[in-house]
């Protein structure tokens, strides 16, 4: 991603980034590094992660499933051993796919649930002990599922709903540890393995993109520059909040014309 800051604002900062072996966290974790952070990044699939890293600058990937709490801690401590601290941690692993509750099974909802919600607990609960506290800045990403009830995405809104408050509960318990907690909530966003599974033909990416207010997709770069915010020391009173970075997502159905003759 071409957009580094001159002043490096992440000079000096460690960061460590979960699911990002593709799409949205990805594009967070080489923003990171573009902008002077050392990144650490996780996901299932070694190869994946490996191929990845090399796109992060300076970058170190490890093979770690954020179902199994060792794992995630070992990434941990091997991040602390290369980069000797972690300032920035980004809980964005995720699972999905499209089916009616009564089309999942009991296993298939679980599955959703372990890797967005288990997932992000373990990413963050095992993170505190290695953070460098006071300044430390965590966030997890959510979606608009959250919030707006969907149809055939029980597992992904039970999930992501079950983030949000979680964000709230840990921002309370560990602000006065000087560590901060926030999520980001994307909307539609292109070129992601969300949006295929979830639009994934041309009728429905159009449908999608008339249905929200600022009419079309969201890009990487929208979201890695909301993370980056996060990050540094400017939101530094910033702490338990749900930043909607969806181009009014949230809002509902914004496809009829109110502007009309007025535009
Ligand atoms: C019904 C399904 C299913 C489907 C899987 N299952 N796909 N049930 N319909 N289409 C069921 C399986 O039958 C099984 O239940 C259970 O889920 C677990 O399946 P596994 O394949 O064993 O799980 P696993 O290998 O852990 O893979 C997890 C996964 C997979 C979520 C199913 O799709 C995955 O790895 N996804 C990661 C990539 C991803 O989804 N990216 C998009 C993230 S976007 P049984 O009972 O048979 O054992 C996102 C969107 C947010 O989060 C919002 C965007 C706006
Ligand atoms: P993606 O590219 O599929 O990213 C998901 C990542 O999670 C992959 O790197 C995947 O890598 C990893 N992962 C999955 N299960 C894991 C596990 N158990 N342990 C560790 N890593 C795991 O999808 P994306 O669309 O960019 O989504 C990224 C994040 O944004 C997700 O949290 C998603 O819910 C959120 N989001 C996306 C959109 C959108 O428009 N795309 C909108 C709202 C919210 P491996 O396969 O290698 O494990």
């Amino acid at each position: 991603m071409d957009n580094a800051f001159k002043d490096q604002p992440l000079k000096g900062k460690v960061a460590f980034i979960a699911g990002a072996s593709s799409g949205i966290n990805l594009g967070i974790a080489q923003h990171f590094a573009t902008n002077g952070a050392k990144v650490a990044i996780i996901s299932r699939s070694h190869e994946k992660i490996i191929a990845a890293a090399e796109t992060v600058e300076g970058g170190i990937g490890m093979a770690a499933d954020v179902r199994d709490y060792e794992s995630v801690d070992k990434a941990l401590a091997t991040t602390v051993e290369q980069f000797g601290k972690v300032d920035i941690v980004v809980s964005g692993a995720a699972g999905n796919f499209v089916a009616p509750a009564l089309g999942m099974s009991s296993n298939g909802f679980k599955t959703v649930v372990d890797i967005d919600l288990i997932g992000t607990f373990n990413v963050l609960r095992a993170s505190f002990q290695y953070l460098n506290r006071p300044g430390a800045s965590l966030m997890s990403i959510t979606a608009p599922q959250a919030h707006n009830p969907s149809m055939f995405q029980a597992h992904v809104c039970a999930a992501k709903a079950g983030i949000n408050m979680l964000t709230q509960c840990l921002a309370m318990e560990w602000g006065p540890a000087g560590v901060r907690v926030n999520a980001i909530s994307p909307g539609p966003i292109a070129d992601t393995e969300g949006m295929a599974r979830l639009a994934p033909t041309p009728e429905m990416e159009a449908a999608v993109k008339a249905s929200v207010a600022m009419r079309g997709y969201g890009e990487k770069r929208d979201v890695a520059d909301v993370a980056m915010y996060l990050a540094t020391e400017n939101a530094r009173y910033i702490t338990g909040t749900i930043i909607d970075c969806d181009g009014g997502t949230k809002l509902g159905n914004a496809s009829g014309d109110a502007l009309g003759e007025f535009a």
